[in-house]
């Protein structure tokens, strides 16, 4: 775990962040894929897996950086095979998600690192569709899915990616960029973004988490993007802040991602705190929960104690979530209202 025991968290405080209606803007569904559904779903489709148990892979969770990581998060997703797997997948997360409070997710899916092995786009999207539409039915949560490019692979492919996916692009909200930030800079995938935004599509991208403060200002000339997926480096540079606020651009951080992929050493050297004082629209995210040790609400709960956060730093996060997120302004102004009344107690 990180750092969470160093302070304890306000009784109040952790009421308050149990009631937040939450919207999660940072959630990899291969991120989400825990080692006891691992095992059945490599039993399901007789595929080997390197651990002999939950407690064997759960001890292979040490990572050292965010390519070690990446290394684990690959190999692991040789279990996903068939649309029903995907469906699967989603539907577990979503049920973990309802009992933290998540209200509107908008989860990244990397086609890539399943088109690669073999397996059909359609089946990866329709059983993720599958399991959002369920989601929705059974828990009131509604979405929009992100198609993310994986960065460490040539921007062509990223460009047939999206011409594959043309057949649903009525039902993903945006693309994205995500794998190793380092070695493989934005540029090179401007014509695939353009290309996408011109289909009506929005962009996010990965930017700031291992890579430096001028890599966020580069992707949001380079991409186009709203938001920006982690982003924290941005508090290095007092001028890409001051960028991110009159872009409007909100940062989708993630505690406990940071903390175990050794972004920063503790949790109470995260630089949520510089962000938020310098007006930057940043929101708590949980990443790839299966991995580091928690979904949302953990991530709300170690970032309030380490920092300190008050109840109105909450709403803050909370409320940017709302307003960063791709949601219908109907929406929007439903969760806002639940908001105040969260808040209000
Ligand atoms: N893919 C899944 N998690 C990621 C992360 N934290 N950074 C970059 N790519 C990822
Ligand atoms: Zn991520």
């Amino acid at each position: 775990m990180p750092s969470d025991a160093v302070r304890a968290l306000d009784p109040e405080l952790a009421d308050l962040i149990g009631r937040l209606p939450k919207v999660e803007l940072h959630v990899h569904l291969e991120g989400t894929l825990e080692p006891d559904l691992a095992f059945r779903l490599a039993a399901r489709n007789g595929v080997a897996l390197p651990f002999a148990s939950v407690e064997e892979i759960r001890a292979a969770y040490e990572f050292s950086d965010l390519q070690s990581f990446l290394d684990v998060y690959y190999a692991a997703c040789t279990v996903l095979v068939t649309r029903e797997d995907f469906r699967d997948l989603t539907r577990a997360y979503l049920a973990r998600a309802h009992a933290d409070g998540v209200r509107h997710v908008e989860p990244f899916f990397d086609p890539q690192t399943h088109t690669d092995r073999g397996i059909p786009i359609g089946d990866v999207i329709g059983g993720i569709l599958d399991g959002l539409a369920e989601g929705e039915r059974e828990h009131g949560i509604t979405s929009g899915l992100i198609l993310s490019f994986l960065r460490h692979i040539p921007a062509e492919a990223a460009d047939a990616t999206l011409a594959a996916a043309e057949p649903w692009l009525d039902r993903i909200v945006a693309v994205g960029l995500d794998s190793s930030e380092i070695g493989f800079p934005p540029e090179p995938f401007a014509g695939t973004f353009a290309r996408a935004r011109s289909l009506g599509l929005r962009a996010v991208a990965h930017a700031g988490e291992e890579g430096d403060a001028s890599l966020v200002a580069r992707t949001i000339e380079a991409l186009g993007v709203s938001r920006i997926d982690h982003g924290v480096r941005a508090a290095d540079d007092p001028a890409v802040m001051r960028r991110l606020v009159e872009c409007g651009v909100t940062l989708t951080a993630c505690p406990n991602s940071n903390v175990r992929l050794r972004v920063f050493p503790t949790m109470e050297r995260s630089t949520i705190r510089t962000l938020l004082d310098a007006g930057v629209a940043v929101t708590i995210n949980s990443d790839d929960p299966a991995y580091f040790g928690g979904y949302i609400g953990d991530n709300y709960r170690a970032i309030a104690a380490a920092l300190g956060l008050n109840a109105g730093d909450l709403a803050r996060l909370a409320t940017n979530a709302i307003n960063g997120s791709f949601a219908t302004a109907a929406r929007k102004q439903e969760l806002l209202a639940e908001l105040g009344r969260a808040v209000a107690g």
